[in-house]
């Protein structure tokens, strides 16, 4: 028998196309996340690891709509019409690749609950805005968000086309050496 932790094909293929499809997806529904979503995707986000575990980040959970309204004026604009915003909150600067990881591995989660995400940064002065707003101590790092919400796909559908999402391959991996 295969160890749990080991794909059948058909669930390899499934969960590779999963990773490969997930998109910031900035349009969303009126519709609230449910309390029980929105625990199933924090608890992804508490067991990212992270350097030397040392588990730089907490994380704020914001549905106020006056708030996302304030994250989207702050720059982060995917916020102003979701239904929650998860703003990572770390030790400081140089703790940005674990916030990096955890940011993605929330959007992840939010997808596999059958949610839209968007990694979105607050810009100029609104990390130090939000801080103030949200009581988060001066001397922490808080610059990224997840939105998150239920998909608008008619809205989607409608969007412009990107003429070509990603480079080609032979771009992206060098094999062997550069
Ligand atoms: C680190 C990071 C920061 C991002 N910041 C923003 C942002 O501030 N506002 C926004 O609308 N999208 C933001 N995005 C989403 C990207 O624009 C988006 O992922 C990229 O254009 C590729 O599109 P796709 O994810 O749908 O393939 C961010 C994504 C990442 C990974």
């Amino acid at each position: 028998m295969r160890p749990a932790a080991i794909l059948s094909d058909r669930m390899k293929d499934d969960f590779l196309k999963f990773l490969r499809n997930l998109r910031a997806v900035r349009e969303y529904t009126r519709e609230q996340v449910s309390q029980e979503a929105l625990d199933e995707i924090l608890e992804v986000g508490r067991w990212t690891s992270t350097g030397g575990n040392r588990q730089p980040h907490e994380v704020v959970v914001v549905r106020d709509s006056d708030v996302l309204g304030k994250f989207a004026q702050w720059g982060a604009k995917p916020a102003g019409p979701a239904a929650a915003a998860l703003l990572i909150v770390t030790a400081n600067e140089t703790s940005a690749f674990d916030e990096g990881r955890v940011a993605e591995r929330l959007a992840l989660a939010a997808k596999a609950c059958g949610l839209g995400s968007c990694i979105a940064t607050l810009k100029n002065e609104g990390p130090d805005a939000a801080k103030q707003l949200l009581s988060i101590p001066s001397e922490r790092r808080a610059r990224t968000l997840v939105t998150i919400g239920h998909t608008d796909s008619a809205a989607r559908r409608a969007l412009p086309k990107a003429a070509q999402a990603r480079k080609p391959m032979n771009e992206f991996a060098h094999w062997e050496r550069y």
